[in-house]
């Protein structure tokens, strides 16, 4: 099997090597194609997202990425909002739920969170009108809405979960927020037995730092959805552990929900969990949920006990002995 692989930057390399390693270890026949993205790219190939990257993808129909900097309030825009909006990979999708015993103060934590990945305030319309005033356009689109609302419902139906949260500020934003609401009052109505229920963004998040064992599926807009996700990443011991995946009609990125985390490249610090988690969704993508499962037992394992942890959660294994660590419980 072809998957398409962009290593990333910062910390990207260090865990993309991981997950290559975790990834053969559960015995599929996996050819990386493997292209360079961003800052990287450009230095090497003159763009930021090369061609020959575009045609692996759309000829494998499957990627996986590690981070890739977005520099801050000037330079280029993001690769990460430019690859999901050119294949429309509408569905951003991360399962948030703690992990063995990794310190958390809230360890029934079980969500999901479907957050709409190509339009809000990310569809990049930006007009600086003067020095000292810019503007930047919310969008919202009915269809656009609808798709992601009903991919939340059906996964509440398949999973046998009786309530969807809605979040939105539909308060303040009556026609672009108001909008959403109304595609799933709409939406809900062909769920039976699903209750929708109704959260503005604010309230939601003190909702989740005090309750989170009662949400299960979250479902919003583009820019709320990245927000709550790094939110609910904190809740259960950190960007490390959360994974992610992009899915459109034909085509579907995996990714972590963290970034390159400059602060700790290049020094064996980084937990690479949250790509190896995202590693096994891409398995359950395409059929091979039992190799999936095989990762995620691994790691359920491996951080149920503490002297195997990373350190962000307070212990002293790197990159590469953790690593070792899930390689070793695959074999057993
Ligand atoms: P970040 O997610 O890179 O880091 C936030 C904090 O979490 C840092 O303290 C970092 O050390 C820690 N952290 C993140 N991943 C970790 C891991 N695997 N193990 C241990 N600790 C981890 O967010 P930040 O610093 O705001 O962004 C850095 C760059 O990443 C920016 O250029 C941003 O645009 C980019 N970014 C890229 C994304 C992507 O490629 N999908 C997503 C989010 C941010």
């Amino acid at each position: 099997m072809k998957i398409t692989l962009i290593p990333g930057d910062g910390i990207g390399p260090e865990i993309i090597k991981s997950l290559k390693a975790v990834m053969e270890k559960t015995g599929l026949d996996i050819t990386w194609e493997e292209y360079v993205a961003g800052a990287d790219a450009y230095k090497k190939t003159g763009t930021y997202l090369p061609e020959e990257l575009f045609q692996s993808l759309e000829k494998n129909k499957i990627g996986i990425k590690g981070p890739v900097t977005t520099p801050i309030g000037e330079g280029f825009s993001s690769v990460n909002v430019a690859l999901r909006k050119k294949y429309d990979l509408y569905a951003n999708i991360r399962p948030v739920k703690r992990i063995g015993k990794v310190p958390s103060l809230y360890p029934n934590v079980d969500i999901i969170i479907f957050r709409e990945n190509t339009e809000d305030l990310y569809a990049g319309i930006e007009k600086q009108i003067s020095p000292t005033e810019a503007h930047s356009i919310k969008v919202i689109t009915q269809e656009k809405s609808i798709r992601i609302i009903k991919k939340a419902f059906d996964y509440a139906k398949e999973h046998g979960i009786e309530k969807v949260t809605v979040v939105t500020k539909a308060n303040i934003m009556k026609l672009t927020d108001g909008l959403f609401l109304q595609c799933a009052r709409d939406v809900a109505k062909n769920y039976k037995g699903i209750q929708l229920e109704e959260v503005l963004i604010d309230n939601m998040c003190m909702q989740l730092v005090m309750h989170p064992e009662n949400y299960k599926v979250i479902v919003t807009e583009n820019l709320y959805g990245d927000i709550l996700s790094d939110l609910c990443a904190g809740l259960v011991g950190g960007l490390g552990l959360i994974p992610g995946a992009n899915i459109g009609e034909n085509l579907a990125i995996f990714e972590a929900v963290h970034g390159s985390a400059p602060d700790i490249a290049g020094k064996d610090l980084a937990n690479p969990t949250a790509i190896l988690l995202s590693g096994a969704m891409l398995l359950d993508y395409i059929g091979h949920e039992d190799k999936g499962n095989s990762i995620r037992k691994a790691i359920e394992k491996v951080l149920s006990n503490t002297d195997n942890f990373t350190y962000e959660l307070g212990g002293k294994v790197g990159t590469r002995e953790f690593t070792t660590c899930i390689l070793k419980e695959m074999e057993r």
